[in-house]
């Protein structure tokens, strides 16, 4: 048995960010097994408030927010963190070593429904100077990421990571408390016939992306010679483990339902932890035009378009886009 302390000490990743991560690690299996208890403890449902993307809350939103926020902060080695749930950047330590960015709780509208959900976290190294509170400190792209992942909290809670040397998975063992080493080097095949996006939105798209998916739905008679398999769980967390596993494509694109938003998904919460977890497992992760960690972010909560998956068939979408 391999502990996620030992594997992270065995790929040479120092102790600062060690630190860091056993961390963000103790506030997913409380977030675990607050998911766990649901209805229990009476923390299902909305809250009266809307997020600063104008997003009702979830109670679990603000209480896996509230936990890894109060965990962070008081990490020596966190200067400041960043969440989807937060207005602004929040100081954690003035001289600490990293910042964090992290979305509490993805995929959250299927907590009622007791559906899988996840958390997605983002490690980058603070520059010499700057506070926390400061969210200019925070805007580097998703290339000079230390470490990104998310916990699955689904049949079993499942932590996703890299530190830049692929990708591993790793099982909460309920009853020693600690994230289990269970998968190594996870590759993603090259090649797939399963998409995932939400259909629902087909008319907003942009042509390129209309007609991408009516030749996947064309099947082996289309121009695309091969016949397709659609799912949509509604949690990109959900999503790209599915694709991680057996392969795949996500895509949550530009639409103009609002066009002042250049997509759903946020770049430094989703975007960016999932684009290097996809690349280090040898997918490709774009915004349908360039790839998504050369974006340069302008704001904390910026929202990008999202293309990633099985590195052809990602190559393929980005074709229909030229
Ligand atoms: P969040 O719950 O953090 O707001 O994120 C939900 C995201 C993502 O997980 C998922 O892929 C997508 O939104 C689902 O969007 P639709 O409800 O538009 O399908
Ligand atoms: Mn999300
Ligand atoms: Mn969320």
């Amino acid at each position: 048995m391999q502990r996620l302390h030992e594997i992270l000490v065995r790929d040479g990743v120092e102790r600062e960010l060690r630190q860091v991560l056993g961390h963000v690690m103790i506030a997913c299996k409380e977030i675990a097994h607050k998911l766990g208890q649901g209805e229990l403890a009476g923390i299902l449902g909305s809250t009266e408030a809307e997020n600063v993307q104008g997003e009702t809350q979830k109670m679990l939103d603000v209480i896996s927010n509230d936990v890894l926020k109060n965990i962070l902060i008081n990490d020596e080695y966190v200067r400041g963190i960043g969440s989807e749930e937060e207005d602004y950047t929040v100081a954690g330590h003035k001289d600490g070593k990293f910042l964090v960015t992290f979305d509490p709780l993805d995929g959250s509208s299927n907590i009622d429904v007791n559906l899988s959900v996840g958390t997605i976290f983002s490690i980058l190294e603070a520059p010499a100077n700057g506070s926390g509170d400061d969210q200019s400190i925070f805007l580097q792209d998703g290339r000079k990421q230390v470490a990104a992942g998310y916990v699955l909290y689904g049949p079993s809670a499942l932590l996703v990571l890299t530190t830049g040397k692929g990708v591993n998975f790793f099982t909460l063992d309920r009853h020693i408390g600690e994230f289990v080493l269970t998968k190594e080097q996870v590759k993603i095949p090259e090649d797939t016939k399963e998409f995932a996006i939400n259909m629902s939105n087909q008319r907003f798209w942009e042509p390129g992306m209309q007609q991408y998916i009516a030749d996947c739905l064309q099947g082996e008679e289309g121009p695309l010679g091969k016949r397709y398999n659609m799912r949509w769980v509604a949690s990109m967390v959900a999503e790209v483990h599915r694709i991680l596993v057996r392969g795949g494509i996500f895509m949550y694109p530009w639409d103009n339902r609002e066009p002042g938003k250049p997509g759903k998904l946020r770049l430094m919460y989703e975007g960016n932890p999932m684009s290097m977890l996809v690349e280090q497992a040898g997918g490709l992760s774009t915004t349908a035009r360039e790839n998504i960690m050369d974006v340069q972010p302008e704001g904390i909560h910026q929202r990008v378009p999202v293309v990633l998956g099985s590195k052809n068939e990602v190559l393929k979408v980005m074709e229909y886009h030229k």
